[in-house]
């Protein structure tokens, strides 16, 4: 059953990504898509004017920058399965009553299509890890468990025409779905495979939307210095948290827990052992100190978790520099 709604208990993404102010480059084909005319398109575009702003507000945003410019640009219709939807409020499903896409512009979790058990994620929660990730124009972005290509295209927009996304998709219908709704953006390519195995092209910033038990070093070796890596931590079936890691230019990995998730698991990215451990450390609490991310297997006295060739740790270690394998 997927579940990929947050449930906030820390909020403190990093500030050192402040949000981006500059207006996105606006997509025609975005803001009037075919079929939608006059007075209707007019207020769809109000819904979604309005969804930008109370996303902005509820993820702590500024209503002004690039992330809220795209929430209210593209038309999330398009991303989902066909109405009736299964709007999912904080609990249970609720079908709305009629087929009119102004339901979707709320801070809630929608269905990809009835039957695939899989959703489109909480705004809120994506535009946060998006301000966190703070994607600059002309950066190469990767995004693993695009679904159907909403957040992506969100991506696409942050990146600009000077930048790259490549997404990836192991559903192929999915994948389809999202290559479609990508097609207006040259800089965006939907990949129908596992984006837990290599080889991953060399990226700045590197978004994960399903659950990994552990920081895979695949995406790890992806990341250019200042690279950021963002992930739910979880062990499968469970709640986690998400990780941010950024790789410094001297190899070393800074990491931080920003906000507790649920999200389905990344196939490929769910070892039993170190789910586990990420189980009991999230159970013995104190994840919001951890502040750096080792590639070894030798953890001190501040470690949090560890993994086969990691752990989590509220200090920097020595020889930790040009840990990164590259
Ligand atoms: C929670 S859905 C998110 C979809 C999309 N981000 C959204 O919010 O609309 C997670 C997606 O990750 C995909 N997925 C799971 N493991 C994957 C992997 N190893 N590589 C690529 N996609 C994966 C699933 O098929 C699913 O479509």
């Amino acid at each position: 059953m997927e579940d990929d709604r947050a449930y906030p208990v820390e909020t403190h993404p990093d500030q050192s990504h402040p949000d981006q102010t500059h207006p996105v480059q606006s997509h025609p084909e975005l803001t009037h898509p075919a079929g939608e005319q006059g007075g209707r398109a007019g207020r769809l575009e109000a819904c979604r004017r309005a969804y930008a702003d109370q996303i902005a507000e509820q993820a702590g945003i500024d209503p002004g920058s690039e992330i809220a410019a795209a929430l209210a640009a593209i038309p999330r219709e398009r991303f989902v399965g066909p109405p009736p939807w299964n709007l999912r409020p904080p609990s249970g499903y609720l079908q709305t009553a009629a087929n009119d896409p102004v339901v979707l512009y709320q801070d809630v979790v929608v269905p990809l299509g009835r039957g695939w058990g899989l959703n489109n994620g909480q705004p809120s929660l994506h535009a946060m890890c998006l301000a966190a990730l703070a994607p600059q124009k002309g950066e190469h972005a990767l995004h693993v468990g695009a679904g159907t290509g909403y957040y992506t295209t969100i991506l696409a927009m942050l990146v600009g025409e000077t930048g790259r996304v490549d997404a990836y998709e192991i559903e192929p219908e999915l994948a389809e779905r999202a290559r479609a709704n990508l097609k207006e953006f040259a800089q965006a390519a939907v990949h129908c495979r596992s984006g837990a195995e290599g080889p991953l092209p060399d990226c700045d910033v590197l978004y994960v939307s399903a659950a990994a038990a552990e920081p895979l070093a695949v995406w790890l070796d992806a990341l250019r210095p200042e690279g950021r890596l963002l992930f739910p931590l979880a062990a499968e079936g469970g709640s986690g948290e998400m990780l941010l890691v950024t790789r410094k230019t001297d190899g070393t990995y800074a990491a931080r827990l920003l906000i507790s998730v649920q999200f389905v698991r990344c196939a490929g990215a769910q070892d039993e052992q170190a789910g586990r451990a990420l189980n009991a450390a999230f159970w013995r609490g104190g994840g919001s100190k951890v502040r750096w991310l080792h590639r070894n297997d030798q953890p001190d006295e501040s470690c949090w978790c560890a993994g086969r060739g990691w752990w989590l740790g509220t200090e920097s270690g020595a020889g930790d520099q040009g840990s990164g394998r590259r």
